[in-house]
């Protein structure tokens, strides 16, 4: 069971100078870069950019095609599970159909861990956010095949969700599994776990809710344990977490384990007051 704070180390990382996104795996997806036109964000003070100045992404703008079981699998799940991300609050009750905690995955990829920890926990109203097209028709195979019920996809920009989709403490959990470390240092604004998300995300969750982090970047872990330890809503759990931290291998992350990196774990908790 993981610890506050770093929890596991196998080992050296191995991709230090990455120009790319650690996920940059998959296949480019089509346009789900963030150009809202919106303006400002007292809530947080992240910007959210305009039409001039687009917010920076965590992502890049990637295209990428199904293979034709993934379409079809898309086409048939897509109405019943998926939607786009979009300015509206989500009736989220009204969408699984039931009340139920509701944990937020950002940056699901190809929904290993979405499937699996949904599996584990039925009585959780699982939220997967991703803007990567087929990472996101495997998790709707994946639904499909296994009929799992309590999970939901929404396709887009997590920033977005946290800032337009879901209430002000609402989440039980958020779990962000291998975020894109972009090293560079000139890329570091784009990533996704800056002071201003950890806000939001504190923010959403409900007081004794958890934020549960992993990654295999050695100078981003770094980066979380010290932007995410100064956020003064969160701190280390000393009760009871609302969620399970049994994360399985995922594709990404078994990639990680062969080349030796190190991952790092990070569990926070929403302070209650
Ligand atoms: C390195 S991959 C990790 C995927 C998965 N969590 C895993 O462990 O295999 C990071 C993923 O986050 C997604 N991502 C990055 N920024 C995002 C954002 N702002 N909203 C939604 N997804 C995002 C990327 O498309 C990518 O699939």
């Amino acid at each position: 069971m993981p610890q506050p704070g770093f929890i596991r180390d196998n080992g050296p990382v191995n991709h230090a100078d990455q120009e790319t996104p650690a996920s940059a795996g998959p296949a480019p997806d089509d346009a789900a870069a963030s150009f809202d036109g919106r303006q400002g964000d007292g809530d947080t003070g992240r910007s959210r950019g305009s039409r001039l100045h687009p917010r920076v992404t965590s992502f890049r703008s990637r295209r990428g095609s199904l293979t034709p079981a993934q379409q079809q699998a898309w086409d048939r799940m897509w109405p019943q599970v998926g939607a786009e991300v979009g300015d509206t609050l989500l009736d989220t009750t009204a969408w699984f159909g039931r009340q139920a905690p509701l944990v937020l995955e950002i940056g699901s990829g190809t929904g290993t861990a979405t499937a699996a920890m949904a599996k584990a926990e039925p009585h959780v109203n699982l939220l997967a956010v991703e803007v990567y097209r087929p990472g996101l028709a495997q998790l709707l195979q994946q639904i499909e095949r296994d009929d799992i019920p309590n999970v939901r996809v929404l396709r887009g920009d997590a920033v977005e969700v946290l800032e337009n989709m879901v209430a002000p403490a609402s989440l039980t959990g958020v779990r962000v599994f291998f975020p894109d470390p972009w090293p560079k240092a000139r890329h570091h604004k784009r990533r996704l776990l800056q002071a201003s998300t950890f806000a939001l995300i504190a923010s959403r969750l409900r007081p004794g809710g958890v934020l549960h982090v992993a990654t295999d970047h050695a100078e981003y872990a770094e980066w979380i344990a010290e932007v995410g330890g100064a956020e003064p809503a969160l701190t280390a759990l000393d009760w009871e977490s609302p969620m399970t931290h049994e994360r399985p291998v995922t594709k990404f992350e078994d990639k990680a384990h062969r080349a030796g990196s190190t991952i790092n774990e990070f569990i926070w908790g929403r302070i209650r007051s």
